[in-house]
C-alpha cells in the first residue's frame, strides 16, 4: 500500500496514513549485531530533504543526512566547504520527512577536529536543532576520544574510516585505501580503536574486501560498508548515485534506475508541451461555474 501524507500546517509535518510503525532507536541498531542478529545486513541511504526522506524512510534502518549534499545538492567540489548550518538545516527537513529511520546526520569538516569540547558543542547543536539522533565523524584513532566524550554526554557516534572525504586534501584523491599491508592494519586499528571508545557503528569506505572482512570480525559494533564487502553488517550508498542521478560515479555504486534520464525526458516533453500551447490544457486550468 503506497503512503499518502497530509500537511499539519500547525506543526509544519506531513503526516503519513497509514501510520508507520515506531521509530528505531541507536541502541537497536547496535544490537542487531551484538545480539548476533546482523544476518539481516543493516540498510542505509543518504536522504537530504524532507520528501525524500518521506520515500527512503519505510525501506531503510538508518538515513544519513551525508556531507556529501556538498557535491550533490550545492555543486561544491568536495565536503570541504561544508558548514554546520547547511548540516542542521537539511537533517531537520530529513527528520521531518521520516518516522521509522534513525537519522544520523554527518559533522561537517571543521566542526569537530579541533577538540573533543569543540564536537561536543557542534554535536549538541546538529542534533537539537535537527531532532536526528546521533551524528558521524570521519577519522580512527585519532578520533577515539572525542567519540568516547561525546558518547558519554549522550551523544551517540557513527565512526567512519577508510577513505574518508573530508581528508581529501591530505588523501590526494579518492582512490581506495588499504593497498599495503600497513595501511591495511592502521584501517582495522582505526576501527577497533572507534568501537571500543563506544562508537554505535562504523562505516567502512572505499577498502579493499579482505579489510573490510577482517575489521567487520573484530569490532562488536555494526560495520556499514561502502565500496567494501557484502560481509559487511549492513551497506550504504548515496541515493542519488543509485538512482543514477549523475553520468559519473565511483566504482562501488550499483545504478538501480536512469533518473535523470527520467528528468531529461519528462522536461522535454513540458517544454514542447508549453512552447506548443498544449499545456495547459482544460484539465488544468479554471473556468468559471454555470
Ligand atoms: O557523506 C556521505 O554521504 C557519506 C557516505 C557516503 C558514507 O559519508
Amino acid at each position: 500500500m503506497s503512503t499518502t501524507f497530509q500537511l499539519d500546517t500547525s506543526t509544519s509535518r506531513a503526516n503519513p496514513t497509514p501510520q508507520p510503525m515506531k521509530r528505531l532507536t541507536v541502541p537497536k541498531i547496535r544490537a542487531r549485531k551484538s545480539e548476533g542478529d546482523s544476518r539481516e545486513p543493516l540498510v542505509m541511504l543518504t536522504a537530504y530533504t524532507a520528501r525524500q526522506a518521506q520515500l527512503l524512510d519505510a525501506h531503510c534502518d538508518m538515513l544519513l543526512v551525508g556531507d556529501s549534499l556538498g557535491q550533490v545538492i550545492y555543486g561544491l567540489p568536495s565536503t570541504v566547504p561544508v558548514t554546520l548550518d547547511m548540516m542542521v538545516n537539511h537533517a531537520a527537513a530529513v527528520v521531518r520527512g521520516s518516522y521509522h529511520a534513525v537519522v544520523v546526520v554527518d559533522m561537517p569538516f571543521g566542526s569537530y577536529e579541533g577538540s573533543k569540547e569543540k564536537a561536543f558543542d557542534s554535536a549538541a547543536r546538529l542534533l537539537k536543532e535537527s531532532g536526528a539522533a546521533a551524528v558521524k565523524l570521519e577519522g580512527g584513532e585519532q578520533m577515539a576520544e572525542t567519540v568516547a566524550f561525546l558518547n558519554q554526554r549522550g551523544i551517540p557516534v557513527m565512526g567512519h574510516v577508510g577513505l574518508t572525504p573530508q581528508a581529501v586534501n591530505v588523501l590526494g584523491g579518492y582512490m581506495a585505501r588499504g593497498r599495503d599491508e600497513a595501511e591495511a592494519q592502521k584501517i582495522i586499528g582505526d576501527a577497533k580503536a572507534l568501537d571500543e571508545a563506544g562508537a554505535f557503528a562504523i562505516v567502512l569506505e572505499g577498502v579493499l574486501e579482505p579489510i573490510a572482512v577482517e575489521a567487520t570480525r573484530a569490532v562488536a559494533c555494526p560495520t556499514i560498508g561502502i565500496g567494501a564487502s557484502a560481509q559487511c553488517d549492513g551497506q550504504v550508498l548515496v541515493t542519488e548515485d543509485m538512482l543514477g542521478m549523475f553520468d559519473r560515479v565511483p566504482r562501488f555504486v550499483k545504478k538501480y534506475e536512469n533518473i535523470a534520464d527520467v528528468i531529461e525526458k519528462t522536461v522535454a516533453q513540458y517544454a514542447e508541451e508549453v512552447r506548443g500551447r498544449a499545456f495547459p490544457s482544460s484539465d488544468q486550468t479554471y473556468q468559471p461555474k454555470g
